[in-house]
């Protein structure tokens, strides 16, 4: 059977960067045949504003069975402030399709893209392993007397021990297979006794990887310690909310949000692959987003499925880009994401 792929194009800048990654797949399938069909979907705040839809039950359910991959741009828009349909759209397929892991590589292409004066690409290159499916984001709460002086409102951190140590077993096997020697989880387990968890589940599943180095930080110098000394941090390992804030930060260290690709996955099952960036209403139509997280978002896509030669080609096109001076303003170019995307793709097809 040949691959599929579902694409959720979404909000904002979501189908201009997703565009161009298709071209890029386009260019994949004339050199590498791996025969994808692509199946778009219409989910995102246009769809949900003319139909009351967000993303229909059966339709989740259906991504979960009968697709390979997933392939999304981004969702979130200003009409929407409630950012109800991305929390049934996106955290949806997170939570309901299980992909508890957030996989986030940050790994610096070029020299000149990062702010970090005197670091080189050595320095750089870490992945950020957020777990996906838990922490502060299932919506365990409530609010009380809204709109009053007596208001109270109540989120609920769920860590449960299969969550914490799944996340954790995955980080070390990562590193093993990816040959790093060095995993560093992140809590904040001197203010929040709830932490402890990850703290003893690190030490019980890090003690089975005697060749890898375990190291714990808490959150807030892990993230001075990101900026500082970057090259200290091969594979990071922490919560939900924890790794929203860090895979931005860390993203802005190799060039940006437009820079950073992401996988949602559940070993052994479907998986969806996405830009860590969001909507950016404000470049929204303009041709001035950088499309390359998208693609190489596909580039993760291509290697989950198990056509690695094209994974490789297409990160070898986006670094051959970046390395030609060729991108959009975000990363120091003159070009428009069409241009960028016309660029990597001709180069996938040139081999
Ligand atoms: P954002 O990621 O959209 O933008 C943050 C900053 O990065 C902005 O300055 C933006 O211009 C820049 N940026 C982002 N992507 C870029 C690209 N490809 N090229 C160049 N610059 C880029 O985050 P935000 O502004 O906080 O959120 C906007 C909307 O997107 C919100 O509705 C938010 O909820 C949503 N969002 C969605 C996702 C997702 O779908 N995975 C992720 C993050 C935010
Ligand atoms: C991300 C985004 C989402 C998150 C938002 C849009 C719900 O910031 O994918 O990083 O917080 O996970
Ligand atoms: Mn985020």
């Amino acid at each position: 059977m040949p691959p599929k792929l579902a694409v959720i194009a979404g909000d904002g800048i979501g189908p201009e960067v997703v565009r161009e990654a298709l071209k890029v797949l386009e260019a994949v399938e004339a050199v590498h045949h791996p025969g994808i069909t692509v199946e778009t979907l219409p989910y995102g705040a246009d769809h949900y504003l003319s139909t009351g839809i967000t993303i229909p039950p059966a339709e989740m359910q259906r991504l979960g069975r009968d697709v390979d991959a997933i392939l999304v741009g981004a969702i979130g828009d200003p009409r929407v402030p409630g950012n109800e349909h991305a929390r049934d759209i996106l955290l949806g397929m997170r939570f309901q399709l299980d992909l508890y892991v957030n996989e986030r590589p940050a790994r610096l292409f070029d020299e000149r893209l990062t702010p970090l004066k005197g670091k080189t690409v050595r320095d750089l290159d870490l992945v950020v392993f957020r777990e996906n499916t838990e922490g502060l984001y299932v919506s365990m709460g409530g609010a009380f007397k809204v709109g009053t002086p007596d208001e109270i409102t109540i989120a609920e951190e769920l860590n449960t021990r299969k969550g914490v140590e799944r996340i954790i077993r995955h980080a070390f096997s990562w590193a093993r297979t990816h040959g790093r020697t060095r995993v560093t989880m992140a809590d904040k387990a001197n203010a929040i006794p709830a932490h402890a968890l990850w703290r003893r589940v690190f030490e019980e599943v890090g003690a089975e990887y005697a060749d890898i180095t375990r190291d714990t930080r808490y959150i807030d110098a892990m993230a001075m310690d990101l900026v500082r000394t970057p090259e200290s941090f091969q594979v990071v390992v922490t919560g939900n909310l924890f790794g929203d804030i860090i895979s931005d930060l860390a993203s802005i260290l190799v060039g940006g949000l437009g820079m950073a690709p992401s996988a949602n996955r559940h070993p052994g099952r479907v998986a969806m692959y996405e830009p860590v960036h969001g909507s950016a209403p404000p470049l929204a139509g303009k041709d001035v987003a950088n499309p390359m997280a998208a693609i190489l978002s596909l580039a993760m896509m291509l290697d989950g499925i198990g056509e690695e030669a094209a994974a490789l080609a297409v990160e070898r096109a986006v670094r051959a880009a970046i390395a030609a001076k060729v991108g959009t303003p975000d990363v120091g170019g003159t070009l428009g994401t069409r241009a960028v995307g016309d660029w990597i793709a001709e180069r996938v097809r040139a081999g």
